[in-house]
């Protein structure tokens, strides 16, 4: 909607690089003695100065601008880290870096590899005889889906140190076919990206006939739209209760700064409420969805979906009346393709309010005092498509001081194809002769915790029944423990659902209106961790994936779940290896680092396309505030005015 670099007061130094910066960026790249016309990159993103800096700068001085690129040489495999140095508009370093050797690790895939794999894997004989064995004709070939998946490592000799996918495939009987109803099972290319050759083909020697029944969701295939629907309008006829400055965003007593990377996508900067800092910088990191069948076709699937394709890379450019409804703010993001060259993607964030019920209420009846205000949350938003899956990611901030972030997951299930009568005994069932096999999706926020300073302890808690006694002569006392996670080995927790088991952040340095230290409390959904078994290839690289909470002592270069490379990285980086260190967490700058997820058994209702699943966690003030924070709200905020009428509602 806007070009930021001309309507911001200034340039923030969190602001995400511009197109002009990527511009110079690409230019000086060129220019540079270690390019190549082969050279592609797998992601741009703004070097973020250290906290400290940006606590410390004040509007009007300098900012310190800098550039950090992944380049992959397509010719060889090498892979380079560049800085570009923006104030002097100069490459600043240019590193190889060594992921040719153990524990290995690649850039995540990039687009223009999706194409090639298409072609590679084509025109291999031994790859179309295998097809053909299963049905598919020489008319078939040029529509036939070729999904080209991160390859995992499995510690097989052959395929240390090279860049790869494997490659699964799907029949389509024309081009807006769904393939997804028509795998063809038991076939896999480990395609090798720089040999540009199929490295090894794997055909099962029983061939599964392709399911061929058609299940689309295109417009011309659903069934008739029900007429009995009215509209559903949202108005705000004197606009929106948000303003942005740039790339920042103040709600009410919220204010924020929109940020967004390749890799994570939107990112969240200096969260603060009634200029009381809560988060320094908010993001997903990663996400990773290991498959639980152990055929051909499905049990190396498991796709870090951050680290491995890029969340930010892989956003929508989102429209008007679909994904938003109501006063939409959008944000378009600068970024380049794989050859540098700087695009802008187009309403890639959304920004709007919404109704959110009641938030708070009471009659008392014997005096005739009614009140009641209606809730109203600010929501942030992106959608990234990966393949067969859409993740959305949906910021809501709160008027009560709470902060969420909600999962959506939709899109496709992976499928597996099952002869003709056969059960399928690694999932469930979605139609004929089509399996979904039970798979979990996994996923990490980053939190870099300001609880209103910039030294923050966690302690846990959890509910506890107190034995009969004298202290508790009717049996009804139940208490809540604490204890203080002091080092980082001991702040690698699981929820506990039986217990309520929460966790709190809070300032030690200060204290509130009862004498406690502020804080806020992590609310978290005790769903399933990581079940594949302890030595899988999935559970060494999906680590973070094995614990509900972590917390580290801050360190800019710990930056992602599954570490930096997890694309083909034999395992153990990320945050296992951060917690190791074991350092001291307590009254100190900390990170919290907090995985959710979904485990999901298909059944019928999630074909063609599978309706919203939620995944999420909550941040809420215990503590904070000396009261209520939402007692201020006027009665009459977000009246309906119907026929003219506004005397409806709340009290
Ligand atoms: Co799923």
């Amino acid at each position: 909607m806007d070009d930021f670099a001309t309507t911001a007061t200034m340039i923030h130094p969190l602001d995400p690089l511009g197109i002009a910066e990527l511009a110079v960026v690409r230019d000086r790249i060129a220019a540079h003695p270690g390019f190549n016309d082969k050279l592609r990159y797998s992601g741009t993103e703004l070097r973020e100065p250290p906290k400290p800096a940006v606590l410390a700068w004040r509007p009007g001085e300098a900012v310190v601008r800098a550039a950090r690129s992944v380049l992959l040489d397509t010719g060889n495999g090498d892979v380079f880290e560049v800085i570009t140095d923006l104030n002097r508009g100069a490459v600043a370093s240019w590193e190889k870096l060594p992921l040719d050797q153990a524990p290995y690790g690649q850039p995540g895939i990039i687009l223009d590899e999706f194409f090639r794999i298409d072609q590679i894997v084509k025109s291999d004989p031994a790859w179309i005889a295998a097809v053909k064995r299963r049905g598919i004709t020489d008319a078939d070939l040029p529509l036939v889906q070729v999904d080209p998946f991160s390859a995992g490592n499995f510690l097989y000799p052959e395929e240390q140190g090279r860049r790869l996918v494997r490659a699964v495939s799907y029949w389509r009987g024309d081009i807006k076919d769904n393939g997804y109803a028509h795998p063809i099972e038991g076939v896999v290319a480990v395609v090798d990206l720089i040999a540009n050759r199929i490295l090894t083909l794997v055909d099962d020697p029983v061939a599964i006939p392709i399911p061929r029944r058609k299940r689309n969701y295109g417009r011309d295939d659903l069934p008739p739209p029900r007429t009995d629907l009215k509209p559903l309008n949202i108005t705000q006829p004197e606009g929106p209760s948000f303003a942005t400055d740039g790339w920042e965003v103040r709600w009410q007593d919220w204010r924020f700064r929109v940020g967004f990377t390749p890799r994570e996508g939107l990112v969240l900067h200096q969260l603060s409420i009634q200029d009381r800092p809560v988060i320094y910088r908010a993001s997903i990191t990663e996400m990773v969805v290991p498959y639980a069948d152990p055929t051909t076709n499905h049990y190396w699937k498991n796709a870090f979906d951050a680290g491995e394709y890029g969340l930010g890379k892989l956003a929508n450019q989102l429209e008007l009346g679909c994904d938003c409804k109501g006063l939409i703010r959008y944000f378009d993001i600068p970024a380049q393709d794989d050859h540098g060259t700087p695009e802008l993607m187009k309403n890639a964030v959304c920004m709007h309010e919404e109704d959110y019920g009641i938030l708070w209420k009471h009659y008392e009846f014997r005096n005739g005092i009614r009140e009641a205000r209606r809730s109203r949350r600010l929501v942030i938003s992106f959608f990234a498509t990966v393949g067969n899956y859409d993740y959305g990611f949906f910021w809501y901030l709160y008027q009560d001081g709470t902060i969420q972030l909600e999962g959506k997951l939709t899109g496709i299930i992976q499928t597996a194809a099952v002869a003709p009568g056969a059960a399928y005994p690694w999932g469930g069932m979605v139609a004929e002769q089509l399996g979904g096999p039970t798979h979990q999706h996994f996923f990490n926020a980053r939190l870099h915790m300001m609880v209103d300073g910039e030294r923050n302890t966690v302690t846990e808690h959890e509910f506890q029944p107190r034995p009969w006694g004298t202290d508790n002569p009717h049996g009804n006392v139940f208490d809540v423990t604490s204890r203080t996670l002091s080092r980082e080995l001991d702040a690698a927790r699981e929820a506990d659902g039986r217990t309520g088991r929460y966790w709190k952040i809070s300032n030690p340095n200060a204290t509130n209106s009862v004498g406690k230290p502020p804080a806020y409390k992590l609310a978290v959904m005790p769903s399933p961790l990581m079940l594949a078994q302890e030595g899988s290839a999935v559970r060494k690289r999906a680590g973070f994936a094995t614990k509900h909470v972590w917390v580290t002592k801050y360190d800019p270069k710990e930056r992602f779940a599954a570490g930096e490379f997890p694309n083909q990285h034999q395992g153990g980086d990320g945050l296992p290896a951060y917690v190791a260190q074991n350092r001291p967490i307590e009254n100190e700058d900390i990170v919290l680092w907090h995985t959710f997820g979904h485990t999901h058994v298909c059944k019928p209702e999630d074909f063609p396309i599978m309706p919203v699943e939620y995944a999420g966690f909550m941040l809420k003030p215990n503590g904070f505030f000396a009261e209520n924070p939402a007692m201020n709200l006027p009665d009459d905020a977000g009246h309906d005015v119907q026929d003219g009428d506004a005397s409806c509602c709340c009290s």
